[in-house]
């Protein structure tokens, strides 16, 4: 077997693997590139191909994180070819990135639940072998989470009515401009420094994939979609200053994305919004008739 770093050329070879030894998922190679180069802390020495008898075997994807108080290694996307499973290829790409991690005095290590640009947000159940592989690589078990999807087709998402009411309360309920780029911005870093990164990409989108309330002039809730895994329908992050919660902002935020991903949908005939790494499933049960979709264990291990 043989390991090296994974270069661009290697991307529709590497797609393919992913896509035939994944059964529960698949990628496109937008969103392979979006999951793997554009990263905004894409490392090339952090990604890894292993060939065997001369053939794609392995892909292991991994990036970091760095918050004031952790730095965590993480495996973003890895696969292995089910006809070289059991070989140690996975043993062997994994611990080459572990290895790396070490040394650079990396604490922690988690699988896919990466902040700001991930694919999944852990290992979906159903891949067992996954499950058993990482337990043998050291992993614990910490917590779970779910994607949720809300079916598009049977919902309209009016909120004229919601809105009407909401602006007689000083609320205004508007598609972010432009103009309140830096108004925005400095909302999320105050409020929520995570999805600073996410939000401010819904600016380079056409139209800007971002509603935002104002009360009283200023900005103080916002829901976003296509952060993350563009074009399927993926909704969030969303969020609503203390001051305002419990007063029906949230809920025309979020409907006011889900009718975008709807129209924006419709000529490649998507029929569902996901709404992922949830979070308050009740709230999204309510307004959008949301349904968990997929489980997630997270795993983590301490070095
Ligand atoms: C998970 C995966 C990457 C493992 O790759 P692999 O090359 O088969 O793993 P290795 O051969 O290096 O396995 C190392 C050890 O992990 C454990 N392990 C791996 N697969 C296992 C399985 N199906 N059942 C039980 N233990 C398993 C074993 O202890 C194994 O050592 P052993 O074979 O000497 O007993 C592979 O199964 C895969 O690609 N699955 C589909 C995609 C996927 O689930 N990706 C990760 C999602 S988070």
């Amino acid at each position: 077997m043989e390991i090296q770093l994974f270069n661009e050329e290697d991307t529709e070879k590497v797609l393919d693997l992913c896509n035939n030894n994944m059964e529960f998922d698949s990628l496109s190679e937008s969103l392979l590139r979006e999951k793997v180069f554009d990263d905004p802390y894409y490392e090339k020495e952090l990604n890894f191909i292993a060939r065997e008898e001369g053939r794609l075997a392995g892909f292991l994807s991994g990036v970091t994180r760095e918050t004031e108080s952790e730095r965590t290694g993480y495996v973003k996307l890895m696969a292995v070819h089910r006809q070289f499973r059991r070989r140690g290829i996975g043993k062997n790409l994994y611990e080459k990135l572990e290895g790396i991690y070490r040394v650079r005095g990396i604490k922690r290590v988690s699988i896919y639940d990466v902040p700001y640009n991930y694919f999944m947000p852990g290992i979906d159940p159903r891949y067992t072998p996954a499950l058993a592989f990482f337990e043998t690589m050291g992993f614990r078990r910490f917590s779970d989470t779910a994607n949720l999807t809300a079916d598009l087709t049977v919902q309209e998402f009016n909120t004229e009515a919601e809105e009407t009411i909401l602006a007689g309360k000083g609320i205004d309920i508007e598609r972010a401009h432009s103009a309140d780029r830096g108004e925005v911005l400095n909302f999320i870093s105050a409020n929520f420094p995570e999805w600073s990164y996410e939000v401010e990409k819904t600016f380079n989108l056409s139209p800007i994939s971002l509603h935002i309330a104002r009360y009283r002039g200023r900005v103080q809730a916002f829901s976003a979609y296509n952060c993350n895994n563009i074009g399927t329908g993926w909704f969030g992050p969303m969020g609503t200053h203390p001051n305002l919660r419990g007063k029906g902002a949230g809920s025309v935020l979020l409907k006011r994305c889900m009718q975008d991903i709807k129209e924006q949908g419709k000529e490649k005939g998507l029929e569902r919004a996901v709404i992922p790494w949830v979070g308050p499933i009740r709230f999204y049960s309510y307004y959008v008739n949301a349904v968990v979709e997929r489980v997630f264990w997270r795993y983590e291990k301490l070095l």
